[in-house]
């Protein structure tokens, strides 16, 4: 059998005298159930307890690969659905399962056969995927819900509301809680396994974001979560976008004025002034002495030895080079190894942890797409030349995987919040201005303050406005095809069709009353078009933001996946859709709705949260319409 790290450090445990955690560990080994510290958070790989298989899940390819670590072989690509994230084994090692974000499911599949033997519809969005053994417990971004699966009758047995967009999760067996994270605000939620209510909370501070992931350290009563900043009111690169690992203190710290803390620490100046950009997942090893965490942005990571000191907590052993983009970093339950997931290299890379050199590199699975669009994601993503001079930001770092950063950003034109790039190829011009007719414009950003990059383009660039940037640079129009890629999934609020209440807010959408389609107009509900004039319409939202220098008029934007996107409006004002019916539109300029009722209002807000409910881009094609940009 396995060497079992928890029963070691169970045993030193006792040593420390923290009896009652040491009761409720040792109840977990010796049920068989929770073994090795791999399965208790959530990662894009998975290592199975008797450390002979790993999982990765592969987002671009909607597949799960299972790797012999032995043999450092990919045995088996397993087609699952659209953008797998988190992946665990249950059931020794027998079975693999991974939520889709895209497909909105949650699949069990035999790691032998690779036949997929359970498929879960769950209301939208799952991310992480934690279990204690009996259970697989998992986070739902939108609306916000923590789902327990019985392991044994693959059933959904509880759901909770917990926060707005929920994605990091951990499993901890020494308070038997369930740790959780909300993706844009970085706030952390404990909650009680056996009644899933919820027991504390540490906010973060108000520019905390994209906090994806949470590691337990068990010994410690301490969590983890990387993380970055989004520091809304600086234009410059330098301290834009900074990252970190959060130090969580989850049980009460004698001596501390509220007797706990959530610490920040910077992982930019943790080694003098070495900079690290985009921080996406962490790793402890099975001894809980180390410590890894990975950079999507600068292509590196940290490998650091975790101290017995309320005051440091990490220090930086090695810095090592990765390859493009890495996403998930994993132990192995023995601790010799770890395993990095370049995830735009489609390889995960072994390294020997006493010595962190690395063993070997696995191909996992092949691109699914273009060289083009590779080269496009790639540049998309790194904090690196030739996209960016000082390492901190990537256009990724405020448009995760193409979804708004859920900011709102003090530009120079004024207060922007980030936008969607979902469905971006049917409605340009870009930005709320329209003040850019093609991606290619943003070699502006890519050689400005912000991102001060040498840039893809040799020579001089053409305005915004002006000549055409594109078919200069073969990276720029790579920058270009990525970007305008992204899709736009459908609302979980229309899975069923319409809702009465959505159905009635249709009618009034769509009235001569109030007017919205006049601009809303088409399957992408926007009346954009790239033909000179440019449409703009000045609806009523120009003059609260003294800083403004390009309204009051502004490109209409697209109405689709609102469900997800708010804060709503070219300066992020309405923090709700009912906010930009009512009390943003005092004099009917924006559409006419002052003569709405309070029920009318909600239902024209439960349409808006229902689009789409058909596929905007087949609804196009059957109207004969063309995409701006192919
Ligand atoms: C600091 C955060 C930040 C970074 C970094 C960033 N963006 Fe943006 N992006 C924004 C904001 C804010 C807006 C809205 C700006 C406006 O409308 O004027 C935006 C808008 C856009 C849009 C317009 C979408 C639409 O539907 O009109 C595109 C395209 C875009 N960004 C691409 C990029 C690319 C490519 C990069 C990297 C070269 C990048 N962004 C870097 C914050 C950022
Ligand atoms: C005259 C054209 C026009 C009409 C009519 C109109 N809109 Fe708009 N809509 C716009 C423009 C332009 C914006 C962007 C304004 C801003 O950001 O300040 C916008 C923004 C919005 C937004 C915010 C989108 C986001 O992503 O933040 C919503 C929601 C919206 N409109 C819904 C409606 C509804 C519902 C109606 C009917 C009651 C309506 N609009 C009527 C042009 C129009």
């Amino acid at each position: 059998m396995m060497r079992q790290p928890w029963t070691s450090w169970a045993s030193r445990m006792t040593l420390g005298g923290k009896l009652l955690a040491n009761v409720l560990l040792a109840m977990v080994v010796m049920s068989g159930g929770v073994t090795a510290q791999a399965q208790t958070s959530n990662s894009h790989l998975a290592v199975s307890n008797d450390g002979k298989w790993l999982a990765v899940a592969n987002r671009d390819n909607g597949s799960v690969t299972v790797v012999d670590l032995a043999s450092r072989k990919a045995v088996r690509e397993v087609a699952v659905g659209e953008h797998p994230e988190s992946v665990l084994f249950v059931e020794d090692g027998a079975s693999v399962v991974v939520s889709l974000h895209g497909a909105d499911e949650i699949v069990f599949f035999e790691r032998e056969s690779g036949q997929v033997t359970d498929r879960l519809p769950v209301f939208d969005e799952p991310y992480g995927l934690c279990t204690d053994g009996a259970s697989v417990y998992a986070t739902l971004e939108t609306p916000g819900e923590l789902l327990e699966i019985d392991v044994s009758t693959r059933k959904i047995a509880r759901t909770v509301k917990v926060g707005p967009m929920l994605r990091g999760i951990a499993f901890s067996a020494r308070d038997d809680r369930i740790y959780l994270t909300e993706y844009l605000t970085g706030t952390v939620h404990a909650l009680d396994r056996k009644t899933l209510t919820a027991v504390d909370t540490w906010p973060g501070a108000s520019s905390e974001n994209l906090a994806r992931q949470i590691v337990v350290h068990e010994r410690r009563g301490k969590a983890y979560v990387p993380h970055i900043r989004s520091r809304v009111n600086v234009n410059r690169g330098e301290g834009s976008v900074t990252p970190y690992v959060a130090v969580v203190d989850t049980a009460p710290v004698e001596g501390t004025p509220e007797g706990r803390r959530r610490k920040p620490l910077p992982m930019d100046s943790i080694v003098g002034a070495f900079v690290v950009a985009n921080p996406w997942e962490v790793a402890l090893s099975p001894d809980m002495a180390t410590c890894v965490a990975v950079f999507a942005g600068t292509d590196d990571m940290f490998v650091m030895d975790v101290l017995d000191d309320d005051y440091k907590e990490l220090q930086v052993r090695k810095i090592s080079r990765l390859g493009h983009n890495p996403r998930a970093v994993r132990f192995s339950p023995d601790g010799s190894e770890f395993y990095v997931l370049n995830a735009l290299d489609f390889q995960v890379a072994v390294f020997e942890t006493a010595s962190v050199r690395k063993l070997a590199t696995i191909d996992v699975c092949k691109a699914p797409y273009s060289a083009e669009m590779l080269e496009g994601k790639r540049l998309f993503y790194t904090a690196l030349e030739p996209m960016v001079g000082r390492r901190w930001i990537s256009c990724s770092s405020c448009h995760p995987d193409g979804e708004p950063d859920g900011r709102t950003w003090q530009n120079p034109e004024g207060l922007r919040n980030t936008q969607s790039l979902a469905g971006m190829a049917w409605t340009h011009p870009i930005h709320w201005s329209a003040d850019r007719d093609e991606v290619q414009d943003f070699e502006e950003t890519i050689r400005g303050p912000l991102m001060q990059g040498r840039g893809l383009l040799a020579g001089r660039l053409h305005p915004g406005l002006g000549k055409p940037n594109s078919g200069l640079s073969d990276s720029l129009d790579a920058l270009a095809v990525y970007s305008n890629s992204h899709k736009v999934p459908l609302s979980p609020h229309a899975k069923n069709g319409l809702s009465e209440s959505a159905q009635r807010g249709r009618t009034l959408f769509f009235s001569a009353q109030t007017k919205c389609a006049e601009c809303h107009s088409g399957p992408f509900f926007a009346d954009s078009t790239r033909e000179r004039p440019l449409k703009l319409h000045d609806v009523g939202t120009g003059a609260a933001d003294p800083s403004e220098k390009m309204g009051p008029k502004y490109d209409t934007p697209t109405l689709l996946g609102l469900y997800r996107t708010g804060p709503y409006l070219h300066d992020g004002r309405a923090k709700s859709l009912e906010e930009v019916l009512t009390t943003l539109n005092p004099d009917n300029k924006h559409g006419v709705t002052s003569q709405l009722s309070p029920s009318e209002v909600a239902d024209l807000a439960e349409f808006l949260r229902s689009l789409p409910y058909e596929d905007p881009v087949a609804a196009a094609k059957s109207a004969g319409l063309v995409p701006v940009v192919k």
